[in-house]
């Protein structure tokens, strides 16, 4: 298939394009940075230029032209609420608007775990980016499209090893880029997905299989800890995240940001 992937330089971007293209994929990647399409096209993706805070829908279109699925995994990364305004809740939505101009029928879009930061004191920057998440679920989900929403937990580099926990309703927890990676490169191409909102964790089992069965309405969503299995969280997890996980299994306010955290 012919895809563009909008966020392409970003933590989870960088490695799908990688995944869809020894998928067999066409892909193109969106890039704001004149040393970025040397990356993208190492990837075997042909680099497309754009910065997604000012561009129009007009700019979407051109950009998509001829693309079969959009992914959108761009973020404003805390960069500020305008910015987190104008990346994370108007861009999705000017990406529909392309998307139905050009009767393009897939658009995955990575959104977040609603229950993120629930144990923290959240920030009023970090309340914003969850509205401003909400708000891009929303635009899809109104549009005509078929859509796969991934809402992953904290995300973090590393960990994981293609393991996860996608379901219909998982505890919030953290999750490998990679690992969302491989979910959206999964989603990206198969066929009979019409309106999938997939919440998205660390867990034991191979995320392929596990999706395999959430698309055919199959299976019980693993839980990774928290509910069954509450001290599990000893276990799991890159070194860095294992104390806060630790706090958040035993029901304990956590202050500040998880590790590899980037936004709010
Ligand atoms: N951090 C978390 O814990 C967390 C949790 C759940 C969901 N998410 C969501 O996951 C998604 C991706 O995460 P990630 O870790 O891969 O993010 P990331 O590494 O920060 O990458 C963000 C991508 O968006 C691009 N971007 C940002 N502003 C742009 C602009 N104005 N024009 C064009 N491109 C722009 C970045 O380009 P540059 O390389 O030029 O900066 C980069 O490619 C985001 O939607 C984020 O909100 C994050």
């Amino acid at each position: 298939m012919k895809v563009l992937v909008i966020g392409a330089t970003g933590g989870i971007g960088r490695q799908l394009l990688s995944r869809l293209r020894a998928d067999g994929h066409e892909v193109r990647g969106l890039h704001r940075k004149p040393e970025q399409p040397v990356g993208i096209a190492e990837a075997g993706a042909v680099p497309v230029s754009g910065d997604i805070v000012g561009m129009t829908v007009d700019d979407f279109t051109r950009a998509a032209e001829g693309c079969e699925v959009l992914v959108f995994s761009a973020g404003a990364a805390g960069s500020g609420s305008k910015r987190t305004t104008a990346t994370d809740g108007d861009a999705p939505a000017k990406v529909v608007a392309a998307a139905e101009r050009l009767g393009i029928r897939r658009l995955c879009l990575v959104s977040a775990c609603p229950e993120a930061g629930r144990q923290h004191a959240r920030t009023p920057g970090f309340e914003h980016y969850m509205a401003e998440k909400k708000r891009a679920d929303v635009a899809v989900a109104a549009s005509g499209l078929d859509r796969v929403i991934p809402r992953p937990g904290t995300l973090v580099h590393e960990g994981g090893e293609g393991r996860g926990s996608p379901g219909l309703a998982v505890p919030c927890g953290w999750v490998a880029r990679g690992t969302v990676a491989r979910v959206l490169a999964g989603r990206v191409g198969l066929p009979g997905i019409r309106r999938e909102i997939l919440d998205l964790t660390h867990g034991v089992t191979p995320v392929a299989a596990a999706l395999d069965a959430v698309a055919r309405g199959e299976g019980r969503t693993p839980v990774a800890w928290g509910i069954h299995e509450p001290c599990s969280c000893r276990k799991q997890g890159p070194r860095a995240f294992q104390s806060y996980a630790r706090a958040l299994c035993h029901g304990r306010t956590v202050r500040g940001r998880a590790p590899g955290a980037t936004n709010g």
